[in-house]
């Protein structure tokens, strides 16, 4: 599949999620708060959502900053931000790859869990230090290789197909920050489980936050009614104390600086 065709994917895949993607938004939530302390102080900046969603973050750095904008891939999430978040965001309908903006213009770049989905990533990379200026900061926040390894180990042992997306390797997308243009100031890696009352829980809420675009799978549609029975007997095997059932989400946040020369 061309890596355009998978990118319009990605954005039908969100865009469909728009309505119930802020209910089921925990984890986007506790890692976008996560990367609040490294927010610029200064008021007098531009700063760029890259891959804004539903604009729930955007808001709040146009709380704090002179200009904002909010990009996204996907039309309907933008519709939905436009219509609910402040109107003097700016709103660009745009690829990550092609960043419609000038060399050196922006200030910080912000980006909850949007990288996760770019392939190849350091493509996006070299789009985010061409708009920032010198000196200028990219906050962000992914998952990585270990995230949902509890489902991707029931549904291996029921077939052979992609059900959950390939997360790149924690060491991989690091070596990507180290160039002669920018700097890795911070990184930070922690496990975030979350409970879910059954895996249909689990699954709607993949479902609902649009995550579930698999630009490898073969088997079209659902998995059979069988195949899916078989992967939740499989799932009980992490099923807690409590009668939860956790999922594991392995995110990597990072602050990284344009260098000045
Ligand atoms: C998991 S959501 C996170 C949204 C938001 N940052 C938040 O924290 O709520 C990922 C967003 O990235 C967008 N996205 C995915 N690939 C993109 C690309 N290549 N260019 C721009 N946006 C993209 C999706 O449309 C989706 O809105």
């Amino acid at each position: 599949m061309s890596e355009k065709t998978n990118r319009f994917k990605i954005a039908r895949s969100f865009g469909s999620a728009t309505t119930s993607y802020d209910v089921s938004a925990r984890l986007q939530r506790y890692c976008g708060k996560h990367l609040m302390p490294w927010l610029p102080s200064s008021h007098d900046i531009t700063a760029l959502d890259l891959g804004a969603g539903t604009g729930f973050f955007t808001e709040l750095l146009s709380s704090r900053y002179r200009q904002v904008i909010g990009l996204d891939v996907s039309k309907k999430m933008l519709h939905f931000a436009k219509d609910n978040r402040h109107k003097r965001i700016h709103w660009l309908e745009a690829d990550a790859y092609k960043i419609p903006l000038q060399d050196n213009s922006i200030d910080f770049v912000y980006s909850n869990l949007m990288i996760q989905w770019c392939d190849p990533l350091d493509q996006v990379l070299n789009e985010i230090i061409r708009v920032l200026k010198p000196g200028g900061l990219f906050a962000f926040s992914t998952l990585v290789d270990g995230t949902l390894f509890e489902l991707k180990s029931a549904w291996a042992q029921v077939d052979n197909d992609q059900h959950v997306i390939d997360f790149q390797v924690e060491s991989e997308i690091i070596a990507l920050f180290d160039g002669a243009d920018r700097k890795l100031l911070h990184a930070k890696q922690q496990d975030i489980v979350l409970a879910y009352e059954n895996v249909l829980h689990l699954a709607h809420e993949l479902k609902n936050l649009g995550a579930n675009h698999l630009p490898k799978k073969q088997g079209k549609g659902l998995a059979g009614k069988d195949k899916w029975q078989q992967m939740t007997q499989k799932y009980q095997e992490f099923l807690q104390s409590n009668g939860t059932y956790p999922a594991t989400y392995k995110v990597l946040s990072g602050l990284v600086v344009k260098s000045k020369d």
